[in-house]
């Protein structure tokens, strides 16, 4: 009887292991998950040792001993909650780690914006879900994309807690021709309140499958967690002229110049929007096929982007527009363009929101600094009643798994020059002081960078001109129909 036993062991151990991986798996997910603020409070080590096994996605394909540690790390998580809730530990941001909702899921509202209003703040992003696909029409510069099911929308009045509000604007499955179809694509939503109207105004890019549609859609809110309608898409600026036509007639290269005024409007891609404090809004957004952003005054209803608009940073090529306003200047950081895969952020500041812009080349410093960390650009926003605080909101994207995308949020500085400023912090909460200094609170800006355009060209990752290194074997599919309108490939 012996002898069968000692057979069968291996296999029995084999299975035990299988099972054993398995529930390891999903203890060592579930860790994640459960690797809360508090948690990574109190085992920093372990909490930094976790990420950057997510980060170098080391963690799926595991050994058995480092699965025990993770189901260790798991079971400490789960007294560490209690333990840290009853010592009275205060809550800190973990940039890069899961952040999980009031009801534990991770927060998922990538490319998104904060609004804040009556007290309360309001998270609006993309609802990643679902497999990532590379479709056929994306193959060249790696184009990785979900369907679109929505806009989601988180609120918090501590910034620390986020309560899950639902989607606020979904996705039409039904019907291929609508803007919001999920083969579309549907990217970096954006709030902001008409004090006049009283409505809550989203802009989002609008895009066909393979980004040639490169549009700008517009829904509208009675309230900021929604149900919002939806107006429709158009390219910004039909038929306007920019303000600046005879100045960029002098400076732009011919070949981004044919780009410019198509009949149908401007070319819009990433984009973002800003309210002044004198309820005047702008659009700013991604332009003649990327190389070139325009900012664009709204309409007072803020619905409508005709103009006048100006061409800014002319050949430049940025991305991921992010602007807000301190101590009386505006500023705006932004990506360069490469897709998902992270590059240097760049920083500008200007007196005049429509121009001249003055930049100051890349915000951050440190380990890191030359990829943004690890992240692209997608928010700034002021601290309710904290004239020393500033937060800059990122995404980590994931190219290969988009719904596993983390955030990174950083405290904003200002250096002695007045130049924005942002440096890694493994944790940090709202109890930092004078993360603006007094000083730079009121300061006007002297540091400046050259910025020769056909340098800063040469070194710019220009999807088309370098698309990103992918690996060999992955699931492609083909583009869904565009159906928006005429489209001018870019
Ligand atoms: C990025 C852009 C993202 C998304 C991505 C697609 O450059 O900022 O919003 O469009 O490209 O690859």
């Amino acid at each position: 009887m012996r002898g069968p036993v000692i057979k069968q062991f291996p296999i029995a151990w084999r299975r035990f292991l299988g099972t054993y991986h398995a529930i390891a798996g999903q203890a060592s997910r579930l860790s994640l998950t459960l690797h809360s603020r508090l948690a990574a409070r109190l085992f920093p080590a372990a909490s930094r040792l976790l990420n950057r096994a997510l980060l170098t996605r080391k963690a799926a394909g595991c050994s058995a001993s480092a699965n025990l540690l993770l189901t260790i790390f798991t079971a400490l998580v789960f007294l560490a909650v209690p333990i840290s809730r009853a010592a009275g530990l205060p809550p800190v941001f973990s940039p890069g780690a899961v952040w999980p909702d009031t009801g534990g899921q991770s927060i998922n509202a990538h490319g998104g914006g904060i609004l804040f209003h009556d007290g309360t703040y309001y998270w609006y992003g993309e609802f990643k879900s679902g497999k990532t696909i590379l479709p056929d029409c994306n193959k060249s510069w790696g184009g990785t994309r979900v369907d679109v099911v929505g806009v989601s929308c988180y609120s918090s009045t501590n910034l620390y807690d986020w309560k899950n509000e639902g989607i606020v604007l979904p996705a039409v499955p039904g019907d291929p021709q609508s803007d919001l179809y999920p083969g579309k694509v549907l990217e970096r939503p954006k709030v902001i309140y008409n004090h006049a109207t009283r409505q809550f105004i989203m802009w989002m890019h609008i895009d066909s499958a393979d980004y040639a549609a490169a549009r700008a859609g517009v829904a509208v809110s009675q309230l900021p967690t929604g149900p919002f309608k939806y107006l429709g898409s158009f390219r910004p600026n039909a038929g306007v002229g920019s303000e600046d036509d005879a100045v960029s007639a002098r400076i732009t290269s011919p070949t981004s110049r044919p780009a410019l005024d198509p009949p149908d409007g401007q070319m819009s891609r990433d984009l973002t929007v800003f309210a002044d404090d004198d309820g005047q809004a702008y659009l700013f957004y991604s332009s003649e096929g990327n190389p070139t952003m325009h900012v664009s005054r709204l309409s007072a209803d803020y619905l409508h982007a005709d103009g006048p608009y100006r061409r800014l940073f002319i050949g430049r090529s940025m991305e991921a527009p992010v602007v807000f306003k301190h101590a009386g200047r505006y500023y705006l950081i932004a990506s360069g363009c490469s897709a998902w895969a992270p590059n240097a952020a760049r920083s500008a500041v200007a007196d005049s929101i429509m121009g001249p812009w003055t930049e100051l080349g890349n915000p951050c410093l440190g380990p890191d600094a030359t990829n943004t960390f690890h992240s692209q650009g997608t928010c700034v926003f002021a601290v309710a009643g904290r004239d020393d605080l500033l937060i800059f909101m990122a995404d980590r994207w994931d190219q290969w798994n988009l719904p596993d995308s983390r955030y990174i949020w950083l405290p904003l500085e200002f250096s002695p020059g007045g130049k924005p400023v942002l440096r890694w912090q493994d944790h940090w909460s709202l109890n930092i002081r004078n993360a603006i200094s007094p000083a730079a609170r009121g300061h006007r800006v002297v540091e400046t960078v050259n910025t020769h355009v056909n340098i800063q060209k040469r070194i710019e990752f220009h999807r088309l001109m370098h698309p990103p290194k992918l690996p060999e074997t992955r699931e492609s599919a083909p583009c869904q129909s565009a159906g928006l309108g005429d489209i001018i490939p870019a």
